[in-house]
């Protein structure tokens, strides 16, 4: 019987490519729709000022903020212009005491200030900065924001783990900065940037061809160079370079063709934002761990899958993580030890058969397999808009993709199906043009060089 439930689950979750082709035209179409007006869309398309890339030329030493991902970053990136290119870069990676992605707006914006203060004072001789000039800031926070410009903007609303509802419609930047004179720090942020906006920086700054970033990890977003007069919502003045990034929040998508089953709507019903983030819910490492969770629950009471009684640790959301799904789904052993040892280690059951070890490796495949094959649907979603999908005479035009995150980084399964399903969907000449990047810890990077870009002081001030 928990076969029949596995069975179930796994045609449900189902992504033929004729599914994955309808979910790559809705994203489409819903990129025209939120491009067109506000609120035309569950894509929010958000508008970020960034309307100029990185170029190389970039010069000086410029303090970056990473926050939204795993852990809270601080960085310190020297960079040397065309030449010398990124200098040295140092950082140092800080995680948020849970209590605080749940509390008070000030007590968070404390916490970071005072990490980046007591980084600021590692700040070694050689660095330091004159004394009528005062240290910039690029902010990554991965989060949505309405930006009203390049340096500050408004929550629209927390995802992931986060719920602070006095943080929700106030300006982000004005948090930190009151934060930092709570602290006693005076620095600047020049730069405020989504985790998309930041490796796509960083990326292009690598790699002239670079036209979008993915991020998977635990939550996941696309951001991508729009030609600014494809943006009926934009008033702005046309910018010289006529590109503009958008910030797509492609974590709130949904559409009919989507693959939901109970289990993603018991997990939405009771995840901090109901109804939101659909396709994150579904794709990202914050949630994989918790589906498969809740199938071996379903598997547990209703198949007696682990005995007459439910393992009570089983109960307990969240406790199977994502890292612990792709140990076992990675598990080479003949006898599945690695299985094994992670149900026992996080869910303290222990005897289970090596059927019932391969049923859970089963269990895993679907669960990163829908994920990874969305995720895809989603890039080519991007490449039609974009007019990359396909290849007009002959042509060589690489488009590249930065990705970024724990989940693209760490679990191979999910990656390669990605990349295979990216592959299947656009066809081999296609893809033959198309290039998939890692661009590690590029948001940190590029929140430094966007930084750069923007700052209050020319060159000739230094
Ligand atoms: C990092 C980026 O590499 O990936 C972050 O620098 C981003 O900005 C993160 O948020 C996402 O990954 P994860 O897995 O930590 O959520
Ligand atoms: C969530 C956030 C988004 C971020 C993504 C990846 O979807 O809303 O802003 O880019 O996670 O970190």
């Amino acid at each position: 019987q928990a076969i029949s439930i596995l069975k179930e689950f796994e045609e449900k979750c189902g992504t033929p490519i004729s599914k994955l082709k309808q979910v790559a035209d809705a994203m489409t179409v819903e990129m025209h729709a939120g491009l067109a007006s506000e609120g035309g869309s569950k894509l929010k398309m958000i508008i970020s000022y960034v309307d100029n890339l990185p170029t190389g030329d970039e010069k000086g030493l410029f303090y970056a903020l990473d926050l939204g991902g795993t852990n809270f970053r601080v960085l310190r990136v020297h960079l040397g212009g065309k030449e010398h290119r990124v200098v040295k870069q140092e950082f140092e990676e800080v995680s948020i005491p849970p209590h605080l992605m749940t509390g008070s707006s000030d007590a968070l914006f404390d916490y970071i200030a005072s990490a980046l203060a007591k980084f600021v004072a590692t700040e070694s001789e050689g660095l330091h900065f004159s004394p009528d000039r005062q240290r910039e800031l690029g902010f990554t926070f991965s989060f949505p924001v309405r930006q009203t410009s390049i340096s500050s903007g408004t929550l629209i609303k927390w995802t992931k783990g986060f719920s602070i509802d006095d943080t929700v419609g106030q300006d982000v930047v004005g948090e930190l900065t009151k934060a930092m004179e709570r602290t006693g720090l005076d620095m600047r942020v020049t730069a405020l940037v989504n985790d998309t906006i930041g490796t796509l920086a960083g990326g292009r700054y690598n790699n002239p061809d670079v036209v979008a970033a993915v991020i998977l990890g635990t939550g996941t977003n696309a951001a991508y160079v729009e030609r600014a007069h494809a943006i009926p919502k934009w008033h702005g003045l046309l910018p010289k370079s006529g590109d503009m990034v958008i910030n797509m929040e492609w974590g709130n998508f949904r559409s009919s063709h989507l693959p939901i089953t109970e289990y993603d709507q018991a997990l939405d019903a009771e995840s901090l934002n109901p109804g939101e983030q659909i396709f994150e819910k579904i794709i990202s490492g914050m949630y994989l761990g918790e589906i498969v969770r809740r199938v071996l629950c379903k598997m547990a009471e209703e198949a007696a899958f682990f005995g007459d009684t439910v393992p009570a640790k089983l109960k307990i959301p969240f406790i199977l993580r994502t890292p612990h799904m792709s140990a076992m789904h990675h598990d080479t052993s003949p006898d599945l030890k690695i299985v094994a040892a992670k149900l026992k280690d996080i869910l303290e059951i222990s005897n289970t058969s090596l059927k019932m070890r391969k049923v859970i490796v089963e269990l895993c495949d679907i669960v990163a397999s829908r994920g990874a094959r969305l995720s895809a649907a989603g890039i080519v979603g991007i490449l039609k808009k974009i007019g990359r999908d396909t290849v007009k005479d002959g042509e060589k035009q690489k488009s590249v993709v930065s990705l970024d995150g724990g989940l693209y980084e760490h679990y191979t399964k999910f990656r390669t199906c990605m990349e295979d399903t990216l592959v299947e969907l656009l066809g081999e000449e296609v893809s033959n043009n198309i290039v998939v990047e890692h661009s590690n810890d590029g948001s940190g990077i590029g929140a430094a060089l966007l930084a750069a870009s923007h700052s209050q002081y020319t060159e000739a001030d230094e």
